[in-house]
C-alpha cells in the first residue's frame, strides 16, 4: 500500500459493504495477486492509522488510474435507519467516491455482480449519473475465476504500468476462486465459502481487518469439502431451542479454526446473530508444560471480548468479570451474540473457560462455538459436538491442486499422482498444504518428495500416534531447514525462538517480534519474508501482526535442541 497520498496509479475498488463486500474482497485478492497490493486500494481499511480519513480517501480516488464500482442487487436500495436509500444521501461514501472519480476524469468501470443490471439514469443522483453510461463488466459467482481473469487482462492491456507490474510479479498464488454452491445452497454469496478476511500474495500482504475478524487468525482463501459440515453447524446455530454450545472437535490442523471462522462469518451474514465475538485461548508456553488456564489467559479473553463489545474495563482486573457480565445482561431482549472460543487446549481449560462464560451470560439466548482437539465435558448439559475428520480423497486432491496451481505440471497431473499425499496426510489439510509447499520449494520430483516423506513418516510414526503425526514433524523439519538455507540459520533460529517465548496461538506485532528476535532491521525483514513465503509464518492486519500455526509452535518448542 502506498503511504504517500500523492502517489497514484492504482486501481481503486468502490463498493457498498452491505451489498457486495464478498465480491469487493474477491476482486481485491485477485488484483493484489496480479498487480501487487501497492497498486490496489480497497476503501478506508487500507488507510494508514492516524491519517486524515476524508482527505486520504478522496485523494486516493482522484489519483486512481481506474475505479472499479462493484454493484450488486442491493446497491441502490440499501437504506439508512430512517428508510432513505443511502445512494440519495450526498454524504454516502460509495456515492462520494464515485462523484469524485467522475469529476476528476478517472476511468470508472462498473462491475456488476451476478444478474444485477446497470442502474439507469433516473435511478442515479445527478453527480454520478454518468455512471450509467460507463462500460461495465460482469462478475458472476459461478464463473468468478473466468471473469476475474478477463477483467485483470483488460486492465493490464489498457495500462502499460499495470501490465509492467503484472510482469514483474512472481505469481506464487492461485487466483482467488469461489467454490461451487453447496447442494441446496441459496445462490447468495453468503452461502459460499470463499474467505475474504485477508488477501495473500507472496505471503507478505494483507489488509487491516475489523471487529471480531481481528481476533481470528486464519489463512485460507477457499475451503474444500466442508459444505456438509458447515451445513450441519449452520443448522445447529440457527436453532433457537437448543445447541447453545456447539463444539467442533478434531485433530490438530484438520481445519477446526477455519471452519469456525466460516461458520461464524456466514451466520453473521445470514443475520442469525446480531454480533459475533471471537476469542483465541492462548496456551501457556509449552516449555513450562501445558497446564490449566491461568489468570492472565482469562484476563486476555475478557479484555478481548470487552474490546469487541466496546465495554470499557476499569483499572482493577478483579472488576472485569462483573463489568463484562453486566454489559451482556444490559443487551436488549432479542439480541443474540455468537461467541467463538477457539483453541481450547485441554478438557480442564475448556471446563474452566466455558464455566465462566456461562456464568457471565454468554449462553441462552446467546451461543458459544468452541474448537478443541479434545472432548469438552458437558457439565452444563448444553454441548453438541461436531467431529471433524480429514478431507475425503477428492477434496484432498482438489486442495493439493489449488495449493500447487502456480506449477503447471502439478496442476495437470492425474489424480493418481496425488494418492500418496492423500494417504500419508490422512486428508489433513494442513499437512497437504505443507507437502505441496515442500514440493514447490524443493524443486524435487513429487514422487521423490512423497517417497522421502513416507520413509521418514513411517519411521517417526512408529514412535508417535499416527503416520500423519510423523509426516508433520518431517515436513516442519524440512521447511525449517529451508528457512535456514534461505535466510541463514542464525536468523532463522532467532526468529522462530521469538515466537516460542510467546504463548501458543498468540499473534505478535512486527516491532515486538523484531525486538524479541534481536535481529537487525534488514536481516529481520529478510527472514520474516522467507518464513511467510514458506508458509511457516502467517501475516495479518496489514502485515503488522504475525503468528505461527499451533502445530508448528508445538514442534519448535518441543525439541529444545532446535533452539539456539
Ligand atoms: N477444508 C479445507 N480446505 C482447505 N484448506 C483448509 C481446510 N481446512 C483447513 N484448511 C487449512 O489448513 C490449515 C489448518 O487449519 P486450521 O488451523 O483451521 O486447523 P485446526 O484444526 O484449527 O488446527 P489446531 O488444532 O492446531 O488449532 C490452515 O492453513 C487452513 O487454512
Ligand atoms: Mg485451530
Amino acid at each position: 500500500m502506498c503511504e504517500d497520498t500523492s502517489v497514484g496509479g492504482h486501481v481503486f475498488i468502490n463498493y457498498r459493504g452491505e451489498d457486495s463486500e464478498s465480491y469487493a474482497a474477491l476482486l481485491y485478492v485477485e488484483l493484489c495477486r496480479r498487480f501487487g497490493s501497492e497498486l490496489v486500494f480497497l476503501d478506508s481499511e487500507s488507510i494508514p492509522a492516524g491519517s486524515d480519513f476524508v482527505e486520504e480517501l478522496l485523494s486516493r480516488v482522484r489519483h486512481a488510474r481506474v475505479l472499479l464500482a462493484v454493484i450488486g442487487p442491493r446497491w441502490l436500495t440499501v437504506a439508512s435507519a430512517e428508510g432513505t436509500p443511502r445512494i440519495l444521501d450526498p454524504a454516502d461514501w460509495t456515492r462520494r467516491e464515485l462523484a469524485e472519480a467522475l469529476a476528476a476524469g478517472v476511468k470508472v468501470i462498473p462491475v456488476l455482480t451476478d444478474g444485477t443490471d446497470i442502474p439507469t439514469g433516473p435511478e442515479l443522483p445527478s453527480d454520478i449519473v454518468a455512471l450509467c453510461r460507463c462500460q461495465y463488466r460482469r462478475l458472476r459467482r459461478r464463473d468468478a475465476s473466468v471473469d476475474l481473469g478477463r477483467l485483470g487482462d483488460e486492465l493490464a492491456a489498457a495500462d502499460p504500468e499495470l501490465a509492467a507490474a503484472a510482469a514483474r510479479r512472481v505469481l506464487t498464488h492461485a487466483p482467488a476462486v469461489m467454490p461451487s454452491v453447496p447442494a441446496g445452497g441459496s445462490g447468495d454469496p453468503a452461502a459460499t465459502y470463499m474467505s475474504h478476511h485477508e488477501p495473500k500474495g507472496g505471503g507478505y500482504s494483507g489488509r487491516a481487518v475489523r471487529g471480531w475478524h481481528r481476533y481470528a487468525s486464519v489463512s485460507h482463501e477457499v475451503l474444500f469439502g466442508v459444505e456438509q459440515i458447515i451445513g450441519r453447524l449452520r443448522a445447529g446455530l440457527r436453532s433457537t431451542s437448543g445447541g447453545w454450545i456447539l463444539c467442533v472437535r478434531g485433530a490438530g490442523g484438520v481445519g477446526k479454526t477455519a471452519l469456525a471462522y466460516e461458520v461464524a462469518r456466514v451466520a453473521e451474514q445470514e443475520g442469525a446473530f446480531d454480533r459475533v465475538l471471537w476469542t483465541t485461548v492462548k496456551g501457556e508456553a509449552s516449555l513450562l508444560g501445558i497446564g490449566e488456564m491461568s489468570q492472565p489467559t482469562w484476563g486476555d479473553t475478557v479484555a478481548g471480548l470487552a474490546d469487541q463489545l466496546e465495554v470499557p474495563l476499569s483499572a482493577s482486573r478483579t472488576l472485569w468479570d462483573r463489568e463484562l457480565g453486566d454489559a451482556i445482561r444490559r443487551q436488549d431482549a432479542g439480541t443474540r451474540f455468537l461467541t467463538v472460543v477457539d483453541n481450547l487446549e485441554s478438557s480442564g481449560t475448556a471446563t474452566s473457560i466455558v464455566d465462566r462464560l456461562v456464568e457471565l451470560g454468554f449462553v441462552r439466548p446467546h451461543k458459544l462455538l468452541l474448537t478443541s482437539r479434545w472432548v469438552v465435558p458437558d457439565r452444563w448439559n448444553l454441548v453438541k459436538e461436531q467431529l471433524v475428520r480429514g478431507l475425503a480423497p477428492k477434496d484432498a486432491i482438489a486442495l493439493a491442486r489449488h495449493e500447487g496451481a502456480s506449477d503447471e505440471q502439478l496442476s495437470a497431473a492425474p489424480d493418481s499422482a496425488f494418492s500418496p499425499i492423500v494417504r500419508i496426510t490422512e486428508g489433513n489439510p494442513y499437512l497437504i498444504k505443507l507437502i505441496v509447499r515442500r514440493y514447490l520449494s524443493s524443486g524435487l520430483p513429487l514422487e521423490r518428495v512423497v517417497q522421502d516423506l513416507i520413509a521418514a513418516a513411517g519411521h517417526l510414526g512408529s514412535q508417535k500416534d499416527s503416520l500423519a503425526h510423523g509426516a508433520r514433524d518431517y515436513l516442519f523439519d524440512g521447511s525449517l531447514k529451508e528457512l535456514d538455507r534461505r535466510a541463514g540459520s542464525k536468523a532463522a533460529h532467532m526468529l522462530m525462538a521469538a515466537f516460542c517465548v510467546k504463548r501458543r496461538g498468540e499473534e505478535v506485532d512486527y516491532g515486538e517480534l523484531k525486538d524479541i528476535s534481536g535481529l537487525a532491521d534488514a536481516a529481520f525483514d529478510d527472514v520474516l519474508r522467507c518464513g511467510c513465503e514458506l508458509e511457516l509464518i502467517q501475516a495479518s492486519n496489514l502485515n503488522q501482526r504475525y503468528s505461527i500455526h499451533s502445530l508448528l509452535y508445538e514442534f519448535t518448542v518441543g525439541p529444545m535442541e532446535w533452539l539456539p
